[in-house]
């Protein structure tokens, strides 16, 4: 079948009618997505209105063939000279962005510099991670927190001096002989927590044993700032509950803790202490750098506090530590000055 006639004027026309449109379609795209649906309408290689077009050729007497392919040509290139146009318009000059001497398309692009978790919290992840390698649990606490869970639920009696007011952050005032404090707060006055062994409460109210919990978290005290004191710092907290839980497990944990998060082979030593909720009680210490450095404190947890939470003393046991984590972060990073990690200066924390 051949395909029907088509007489050169209307094929002339036809283009002609195509350019106008094309020439339309480009000038009024207002962005390059609403430009490239324009090109692929009317210059797209396989369905592009001008290809279709172009299959008219075919229907044209030979002898007119020569004129309708000229004609073809000058419309293609009309309406790609409208398309580079617009083009120019919505994106610039790139040729002479390219050819600008103050522009040189060589060189590196600008380095942008991505912030980092501070070196503590970074600390904070890395300890979570080796204490629950080894199946203890993160829980958390708040950090105002009310007497009974700071002080009196761990065995600390109302005269320690552990209470007093000048070591501690009350947000509420203290003794019954105050007047303005509400209902049942004169015997349970609130303050900022000044250890993360709240937590060992919490967590023993929360659920039975066996327990393997590890809490990390900002603890208060009124000291006055200096190389290694300051009025808020971070504590790390293990409690293990279970049947005989014992001295050498404590020991082992520790053992095990400070080798994963120094990196080598590291010894303790353990020397007797004394904290109210633990019985016996220890100070805790590890060797690094020829030098033993202090851990921090330990110790079985005392019956006391066991049945404080409702727990049987007599079937359950098990060992409480408490950490500085500034210390460890400052040992491992060998930072001189732990004021360094909460003025915030950017050109220390890039460090880490
Ligand atoms: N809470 C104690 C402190 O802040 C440390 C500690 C925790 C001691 C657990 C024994 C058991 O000093």
């Amino acid at each position: 079948m051949s395909p029907p006639a088509m007489p050169l004027a209307k094929f002339v026309q036809t283009l002609e009618l195509l350019t106008e449109e094309a020439q339309n379609s480009f000038a009024q795209a207002s962005d390059a997505d609403q430009l490239d649906e324009s090109r692929v309408e009317f210059l797209g290689a396989k369905k592009g209105r001008l290809k279709l077009i172009q299959k008219d050729l075919a229907g044209i007497e030979n002898s007119e063939k020569p004129a309708a392919g000229k004609s073809l040509n000058a419309t293609k290139q009309a309406i790609q000279q409208a398309f580079d146009e617009a083009k120019k318009r919505l994106l610039g000059d790139q040729d002479k962005v390219v050819r600008d001497p103050k522009f040189d398309a060589t060189l590196p692009g600008t380095k942008f510099r991505m912030g980092k978790l501070h070196p503590i919290t970074q600390t904070i992840n890395e300890l979570k991670d080796i204490m629950g390698r080894l199946g203890f649990t993160p829980a958390q606490g708040p950090e105002v927190e009310d007497d009974y869970h700071n002080f009196q639920a761990l065995n600390i009696p109302m005269s320690h001096p552990a209470r007093d007011p000048l070591d501690n952050f009350y947000l509420s005032v203290a003794g019954k002989h105050s007047g303005a404090v509400a209902a049942g707060e004169e015997d349970n006055p609130t303050l900022m927590r000044s250890q993360t062994s709240t937590v060992q409460i919490r967590e023993m109210e929360r659920i039975d044993p066996p327990i393997r919990m590890v809490s990390l978290g900002r603890v208060y005290r009124p000291d006055t700032a200096d190389w290694s004191h300051y009025p808020m710092f971070h504590q790390i907290e293990g409690l293990m509950i279970d049947k005989s839980v014992t001295l050498a497990d404590l020991k082992t944990v520790l053992k095990l803790f400070a080798t994963s998060y120094l990196g080598d082979e590291v010894p303790i030593r353990i020397r007797p202490s004394f904290f109210p909720f633990t019985e016996p009680s220890v100070e805790a210490d590890y060797y690094w750098d020829g030098k033993w450095v202090e851990f921090g404190g330990a110790g079985i947890v005392d019956p006391n506090v066991l049945k404080s939470v409702g727990y049987d003393p007599e079937k359950y046991s098990g060992f409480a530590f408490g950490l500085g984590i500034e210390r460890l972060c400052m040992i491992r990073h060998q930072i001189t000055d732990i004021r360094y990690l909460f003025t915030n200066d950017v050109r220390f924390l890039r460090q880490f």
